[in-house]
């Protein structure tokens, strides 16, 4: 019904908003039309300035807004919870944006040991040329945090679960510790994935996803994503249209095509990592299994309360036998791909003092609590006995070899 009697419409479930999105329509293509054009012709001038000055909303030049990627990002922005949201040709870029937004020289910013590695080049990088600064906490201990803030300190940035050793931290107090000292929180909450955790919910002002991982989740895509309030969002909207990382109208369609299936495969993936975490807990070959979903994880009953479809996709675990044995068991799987990335329907596994934290160095990561024997396992959508038999065996295959 439309017009004034319209009944307000119901909060859908996750499964239905990641079809639906904002669900405005109900007539023309199911698919939203992919507009090849990076600029847009006007009869007048003056309807030239009008969609100029719809920013984001108008269909004026691609980089500044775009209908397909417009479309997209209300799609996102309706199954995040969120008043608006972004698309950025990668994650890194989405993160990068989100810090030149609120941080300015003289700024102080406050982020994990244990965040992506990425991220912290990205901050110690800015420290150098904007002239902010930085300090790192230990997402264990969040009880020494407060002690990390400063009268300039504009944001608190974290991850949960924490890449790659899969540490919980608690959103809803981490927003009341930032707002209480006049910060904003910010979220990468690639881990979880949009259905995963319900960031904005927990009170998290701007949320960030390396769409890299479960939103593209095919591994056949490069891309990132923003979601906060429409006053957050104008900020970082200026940021990418004067710097430029844009996706073009293909990758933003295949994105919202992704975003339709998300849930169904966020929900298998993490029903694979469960089981997988629990015959890995019972393995002598395995020293340690670091998983959300497992009741000895420190984190358990924080991750019960804020996440949602499951403990995430991600299980670390330290093979008896240390660095060697790692190697000796990535190097023997047949099944699990053998690859840095994660979130999406094939499993891979990685070893993380290599790959995403390597630009820590020892030092660094012996402080975040990441040692050379460790293995990052992203479960994918595969039958669950078929990766155990894969695991197994490549665990038989690195005992004999060390
Ligand atoms: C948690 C997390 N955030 C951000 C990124 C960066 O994303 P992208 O590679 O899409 O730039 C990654 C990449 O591995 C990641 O794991």
């Amino acid at each position: 019904m439309k017009g004034p009697n319209r009944k307000p419409r119901p909060v859908r479930s996750d499964r239905t908003r990641a079809v639906r999105g904002a669900a405005e329509h109900t007539s023309g293509p199911l698919s939203t039309p992919i507009v090849r054009s990076a600029t847009f012709a006007f009869e007048s001038l003056d309807d030239m300035n009008a969609a100029q000055d719809l920013g984001r909303d108008g269909a004026y030049y691609q980089r500044v807004g775009h209908p397909t990627l417009r479309a997209c990002e209300k799609h996102l922005a309706a199954l995040d919870g969120a008043e608006d949201a972004l698309l950025f040709s990668s994650g890194a870029a989405a993160i990068g944006s989100v810090f030149l937004a609120h941080l300015k020289s003289g700024d102080h910013v406050i982020a994990l040991e244990q965040c992506y590695g990425g991220t912290h080049d990205l901050l110690n990088w800015g420290a150098g040329h904007f002239g902010w600064s930085v300090d790192f906490v230990d997402a264990r201990a969040p009880e020494t945090w407060a002690q990390a803030f400063r009268p300039n300190t504009r944001l608190l940035h974290i991850e949960s679960p924490t890449n790659p050793l899969t540490v919980i931290v608690d959103i809803a107090e981490a927003a009341k510790l930032a707002h209480a000292r006049g910060a904003l929180l910010s979220i990468d909450n690639t881990f979880a994935s949009p259905v995963g955790q319900h960031a904005i919910a927990l009170g998290a002002d701007v949320v960030e996803y390396s769409a890299t991982k479960s939103i593209g989740g095919h591994g056949d895509l490069l891309a990132g994503a923003v979601t906060g309030s429409s006053a957050v969002i104008d900020l970082v909207w200026k940021v990418r249209k004067v710097f430029g990382p844009i996706p073009d109208p293909e990758l933003a369609w295949q994105i919202e095509r992704s975003l339709k299936t998300l849930p169904l495969r966020v929900e298998a993936q993490n029903a694979n990592a469960l089981e997988l975490a629990t015959r890995l807990a019972r393995h002598a070959g395995v020293r340690q299994v670091s998983y959300p979903g497992l009741a000895s994880h420190p984190g358990h009953a924080i991750a019960v309360r804020q996440m949602t479809h499951g403990f995430g996709g991600v299980v670390a675990i330290d093979v008896a036998g240390g660095a060697e044995a790692a190697r000796a068991t990535i190097e023997a799987l047949e099944l699990v791909h053998h690859a840095p990335s994660l979130g999406g329907i094939e499993s891979l596994a990685s070893l993380p003092a290599f790959t995403s934290h390597i630009q820590l160095g020892a030092a660094g990561r012996a402080k975040a609590g990441i040692s050379e024997g460790l293995i990052r396992l992203s479960v994918g959508i595969e039958d669950v006995d078929d990766l155990w038999q894969d695991l197994e065996q490549a665990l038989a295959k690195a005992a004999l070899r060390v």
